[in-house]
């Protein structure tokens, strides 16, 4: 097996084998995100991650080895009298990291890439449709990766983190046209 330390020094361009979360690998999972975000997430996190349809997470492996991954959840608004305001449905990019020697060799574009599939192949909404999610105040690199992807800050939340400094981050976010003519399945 490759190590990190070989990982690093090879070309750019891994080929990236993009798979489900499963009741298997979600512990691979909790490992991967402690090491690479400062949040520590709650068990709550994973089950529901677990839970939740397929297509929102992607473990992204090289040579069987997982190096990165994202997971989503769509967020519906209210309307004023309570109900789901589908119209207005997003998806949320909660996490998506690379272990550091596998970064800048398409990984993290892989990942993002299978985000942007979901979202225009959504059978919950048609028209204009935004993903995005939030990114610390000093995370360059992260802020760097979302715009050269069209992202754009949209926002400056104050104080959104508790618990880690700097607390501000920003709202990030991508309008994408959707279809709505494809079932999840057939993604
Ligand atoms: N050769 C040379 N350069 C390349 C190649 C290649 N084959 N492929 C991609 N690149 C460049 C890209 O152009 C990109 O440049 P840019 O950032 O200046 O636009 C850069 O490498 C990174 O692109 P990828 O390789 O596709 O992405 P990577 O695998 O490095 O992952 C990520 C990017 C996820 C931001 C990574 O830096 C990371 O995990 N950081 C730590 C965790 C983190 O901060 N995550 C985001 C927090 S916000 C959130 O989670 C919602």
């Amino acid at each position: 097996m490759e190590s990190p330390a070989e990982a690093s020094t090879a070309s750019p361009s891994l080929p990236v084998d993009l798979r489900p979360l499963t009741a298997e690998n979600v512990a691979a999972l909790r490992c991967l995100n402690s090491t690479l975000f400062p949040v520590a997430y709650t068990e709550k996190f994973y089950t529901d991650a677990v839970a939740a349809p397929a297509l929102f997470h992607r473990l992204a492996y090289v040579c069987d080895v997982l190096v990165g991954a994202v997971c989503c959840r769509r967020e519906v608004p209210r309307t004023a009298d309570g109900a789901d305001d589908i119209c207005g449905a997003k998806l949320y990019i909660m996490t998506l990291g690379v272990l550091a020697p596998y970064r800048e060799c398409g990984v993290g574009s892989a990942l993002l890439r299978h985000v942007i599939d979901v979202l225009l192949l959504s059978p919950w909404v048609e028209g204009t449709c935004e993903v995005f999610l939030h990114v610390q105040v000093g995370n360059d690199d992260a802020l760097s990766f979302y715009q050269g992807h069209g992202f754009v800050v949209k926002q400056r939340l104050v104080d959104y983190y508790r618990k880690i400094q700097p607390a501000d981050c920003f709202y990030v976010g991508l309008d994408v046209v959707t279809t709505g003519l494809r079932q999840f399945g057939e993604v």
